[in-house]
């Protein structure tokens, strides 16, 4: 530990998802964690047991274009563990979100896992704004996919992924 504060690397967090795609609700949160750490690292799994619209590949780019000009936030993809990732990037923090009651259960087995399998890792939970509490990348799919705006949930950049992908897959 002495060691990670030594080379500033305690101050690391990683904000960890798939981000299929990211929403503004994920947004607020880097945003507002910016103010608590130098860095943050969003990593996207892959997962190659959960269905995406977007390939890690394309999800990896939406992200870098998002924050290419906020150098306190690094885009990268990880397999495996969480818990390893993070030491491998020598970050102590893991920040996750809580919209609701409902996202509790299973965010609090996962704090404990990862804490079991890391122990000097620190699980910290924000709450997104109100108004972002209902949002999930999965609704965002679904309106975009029937067609419906998706301008207030989404960066533009986004929108005009999430149209294209649907336009090619001739479903909006
Ligand atoms: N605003 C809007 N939406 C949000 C949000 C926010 N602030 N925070 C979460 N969400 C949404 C996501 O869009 C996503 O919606 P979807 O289900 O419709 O796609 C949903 O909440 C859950 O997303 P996310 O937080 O990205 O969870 P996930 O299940 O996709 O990913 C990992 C979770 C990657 C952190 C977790 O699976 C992991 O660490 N895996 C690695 C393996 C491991 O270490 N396992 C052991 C730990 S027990």
């Amino acid at each position: 530990m002495a060691e990670h504060r030594r080379s500033g690397h305690a101050k690391r967090a990683i904000y960890p998802g798939s981000f299929d795609p990211i929403t503004n609700g994920h947004i607020d949160i880097i945003n507002r964690g910016i103010a608590f750490f130098p860095k943050i690292i969003v990593a996207v799994l892959r997962n190659p047991r959960k269905a995406t619209l977007f390939t890690v590949e394309e999800r990896l780019d939406i992200l870098r274009e998002i924050f290419r000009k906020q150098p306190a936030v690094a885009v990268h993809a990880f397999d495996g563990l969480l818990a390893d990732f993070a030491k491998s990037q020598g970050a102590r923090v893991v920040i996750r979100g809580l919209r609701a009651v409902s996202d509790f259960e299973a965010e609090f087995q996962m704090a404990l896992m990862n804490h079991e399998l890391n122990p000097s890792l620190e699980i910290l939970f924000m709450m997104p704004r109100a108004r972002y509490t209902f949002l999930s990348s999965s609704i965002v799919k679904e309106v975009a996919s029937r067609g419906g705006s998706v301008r207030a949930l989404v960066p533009a950049s986004v929108a005009a992924r999430l149209r294209e992908k649907f336009r090619r897959l001739g479903r909006s």
